[in-house]
């Protein structure tokens, strides 16, 4: 049994959806159900007694240090977060609280739990922290990609929280011997993103006559992965990767925001053609830069390569026709959030078929 933090968010629901289809080995699912978690992403579990469902927050210890004494899972992988920049821009108190906090709380009774464990147990035990590329700051047009030892330099809220996370189980390793991973992911795309993000946005804005609203000159720069190279990256470190160490996983598929609307806005154009036949292109609109916009990101990717053996398996063309497919034929899963609607979704059909709360 693994406990997964945060695993009705985008990364995390993949995650799991991943891990079940490809082993039997049980997961609970530790979730606080803010705005980003959905339980309908998880629909295709209903009823699997390999996934137990808990709502609750990672900062309440008693809720957590009683799962895992009921549960012994054999490892933590912890994405719960607030996630968005933008969101920690207009309101920064909640990233602290989730990201620092809830991360030391729940470090805190792994900590307990782990220390009481036997020592063959204590020995396999994992705790896999999931990070981003963005606590490296950003980087000019010809400096070399972020790598594991690049010093940390976060300039939004969200990634000064996310770093302050990193250094806490950095140092639950060198002061406890705790066996912590982190690994530090560029930006993720595919099934199942909140369309408050990027390429969902984008998605969602041209199929409702919407403006596509690109941020500052369109020029700033993502490095892109498909969501399930992320998971399977993940999955390798859990597995192999050395304790203590930290892990970059990136696509190599770096490109500027202009070009990825560019694409996307062709994608629909072949698969869902506008009816009056112009080219969703014509919705894109600039607009005021986002503060403190980070204008590079860059993962150099060769230690996860060379020490584990991982590559992403997706090239950007295969994980953008994909994932603009997938959200054409799903409509209904972004209507409910835009409704809000996904937010009964617990209440309507999920209650009681493997959630505990
Ligand atoms: P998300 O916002 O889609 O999901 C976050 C999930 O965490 C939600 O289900 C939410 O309900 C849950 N959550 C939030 N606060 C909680 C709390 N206090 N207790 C329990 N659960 C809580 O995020 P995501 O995009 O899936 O990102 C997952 C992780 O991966 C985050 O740690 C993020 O920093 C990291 N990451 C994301 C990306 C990306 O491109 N999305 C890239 C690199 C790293
Ligand atoms: O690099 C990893 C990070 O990627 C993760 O740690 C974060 O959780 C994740 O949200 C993402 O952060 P970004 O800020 O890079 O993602 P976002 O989708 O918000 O924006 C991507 C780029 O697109 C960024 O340069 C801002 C720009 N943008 C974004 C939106 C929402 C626009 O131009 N217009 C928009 O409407």
């Amino acid at each position: 049994m693994i406990l997964v933090t945060g695993g009705a968010g985008f990364i995390g629901s993949n995650f799991v959806l991943d891990w079940l289809a490809q082993s039997d080995e049980p997961v609970i699912n530790l979730d606080k159900l803010t705005y980003a978690g959905n339980l309908e992403n998880l629909a295709s579990l209903q009823g699997d007694s390999r996934h137990i469902f808990v709502q609750g927050d990672i900062n309440d210890r008693a809720l957590v240090e009683s799962l895992l004494a009921q549960h012994t899972p054999r490892a933590i992988v912890h994405f719960a977060a607030e996630s968005h920049v933008d969101r920690s821009i207009h309101g920064p108190e909640d990233f602290v609280i989730t990201n620092v906090n809830g991360t030391f709380h729940l470090l805190e009774a792994a900590r307990g739990y782990w220390s009481a464990l036997s020592p063959a147990e204590k020995d396999a035990f994992r705790f896999l922290h999931v990070s981003t590329d963005e606590v490296y700051g950003s980087l000019g047009p010809n400096d070399p990609a972020f790598t594991e030892t690049t010093p940390y330099a976060p300039n939004s809220p969200y990634s000064a929280s996310k770093a302050a996370s990193d250094h806490l189980v950095r140092a639950y390793h060198h002061t406890y011997g705790m066996p912590t991973l982190t690994t530090n992911c560029s930006n993720n795309y595919g099934p199942y993103q909140f369309p408050e993000k990027l390429i969902p946005l984008m998605i969602h804005n041209a199929l409702t006559g919407k403006p596509l609203p690109i941020y500052g000159d369109g020029m700033n720069v993502r490095d892109w992965l498909y969501v399930s190279d992320h998971c399977s990256g993940i999955r390798e470190v859990l597995g192999k990767g050395k304790l203590g160490e930290t892990y970059n996983i990136g696509g190599w598929n770096e490109k500027p925001n202009l070009e990825i609307v560019h694409t996307l806005c062709d994608l629909l154009d072949e698969l869902q053609p506008r009816a009056d036949k112009q080219s969703y292109r014509s919705q894109i609109t600039y607009v005021t830069d986002r503060p403190g916009h980070d204008r590079r990101y860059a993962i150099d990717a060769r230690k996860i390569e060379r020490e584990l053996g991982w590559r992403p398996a997706e090239t950007f063309d295969t994980g953008i026709r994909k994932t603009v497919q997938w959200y054409l034929q799903h409509g209904e899963w972004v209507e409910h959030i835009v409704n809000g609607s996904y937010r009964q979704w617990v209440e309507k059909q999920y209650r009681g078929l493997g959630t505990q709360d």
